[in-house]
Parts: structure tokens; C-alpha cells; sequence
């Protein structure tokens, strides 16, 4: 009997882990498809499918911002290796090279420190938004993988 209590209640535990790890993933990839969206609605001024819309820019800036302040904790142990359902996934250099990523966590910050309270027109958002986007592509270029 007490056997049988302690196995139930090692694979609850178990499936509680599970629940998390995916609970953790899909909020990683909540943060990211956030900038995906965020990231796009500035594209889509740029290329002049949008008019030009202040709280639009500094919305997506929040955005980076707070994506910035998670980043260390979007990443844990727990979720290393898990191939997740969606269009992409975290290579595992997210934490056999953690070092390396940070740095890039820390250039996407400079980044965006850089273009903040800058961007107040078209003109200004057309230089900004480069040097943003090839932090992000810099970023998945190696840390990034594209599932299927
Ligand atoms: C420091 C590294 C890093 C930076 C900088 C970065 N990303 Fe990502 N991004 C990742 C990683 C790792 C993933 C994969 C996580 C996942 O999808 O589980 C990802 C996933 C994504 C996804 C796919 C989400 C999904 O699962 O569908 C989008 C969209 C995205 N990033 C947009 C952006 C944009 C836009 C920027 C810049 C404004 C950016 N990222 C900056 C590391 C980064």
C-alpha cells in the first residue's frame, strides 16, 4: 500500500515536471513571438504599408526592453534540449555556450539603449530598425533552430 502511494506520487510529480517544462517553453515562445509581432508592425512603417505611429514604436521598444530583463530566465536548465511544437526551437548552444549567448542578450540591449527615445519620426525609425534587426538575426543565426 505504502509502496503504491509512493510510486503514484513519484509519477505525479513527473508529470508535474513535464507540465512545467512546457509551460516554461510556451512562455519563451510567448516573449519571442511578442518581438516577431512587435519587430514586424515597425517593419511594416518602414516599408510604408503602415503610416508612421508613435506609441507603435515605443510599444515594440517596451517590448525589447522587457524582453531583455527575461531573457536570463527564459532559458533554464529544465527546458535544455526540448524540441517543442512550433516553428522553431532553442539550439542547445543556448546552454552548452551560454557565455556566448549572453553576450548576445547584452548587444541586443546596447541595441535597443542606443535607439531609445531616438526613434520620433519615419527617418529615424528606417536607420533604427536595422541595427535591431541584425541583433535578432545575429542572435538566432546561432542559437535558433527552425523545427522540421
Ligand atoms: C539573445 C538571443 C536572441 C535575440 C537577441 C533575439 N532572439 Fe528571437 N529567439 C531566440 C531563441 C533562442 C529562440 C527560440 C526559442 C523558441 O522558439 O523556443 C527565438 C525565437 C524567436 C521567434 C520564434 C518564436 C516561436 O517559437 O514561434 C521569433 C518570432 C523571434 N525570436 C523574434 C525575435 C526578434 C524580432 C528579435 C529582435 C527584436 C529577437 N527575436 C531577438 C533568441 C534571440
Amino acid at each position: 500500500m505504502m509502496r503504491t502511494v509512493v510510486v503514484v506520487g513519484t509519477l505525479l510529480l513527473g508529470i508535474g515536471a513535464v507540465v512545467a517544462q512546457q509551460d516554461q517553453v510556451k512562455q519563451t515562445q510567448a516573449v519571442m513571438k511578442g518581438n516577431g509581432k512587435n519587430a514586424g508592425a515597425l517593419a511594416a512603417m518602414v516599408k510604408g504599408e503602415k503610416p508612421y505611429d508613435q506609441a507603435t514604436v515605443d510599444a515594440a521598444l517596451a517590448q525589447f526592453e522587457d524582453t531583455i530583463k527575461k531573457f536570463p530566465t527564459l532559458f533554464p536548465d529544465s527546458i535544455k534540449g526540448l524540441k517543442p511544437e512550433g516553428d522553431y526551437f532553442a539550439s542547445p548552444k543556448v546552454w552548452e555556450d551560454r557565455a556566448g549567448f549572453d553576450e548576445h542578450i547584452k548587444s541586443f540591449a546596447k541595441a535597443v539603449a542606443d535607439v531609445k527615445g531616438k526613434i520620433t519620426d519615419l527617418e529615424a525609425l528606417k536607420t533604427a530598425l536595422p541595427t535591431i534587426g541584425k541583433q535578432c538575426g545575429g542572435c538566432h543565426e546561432t542559437y535558433r533552430v527552425k523545427n522540421g
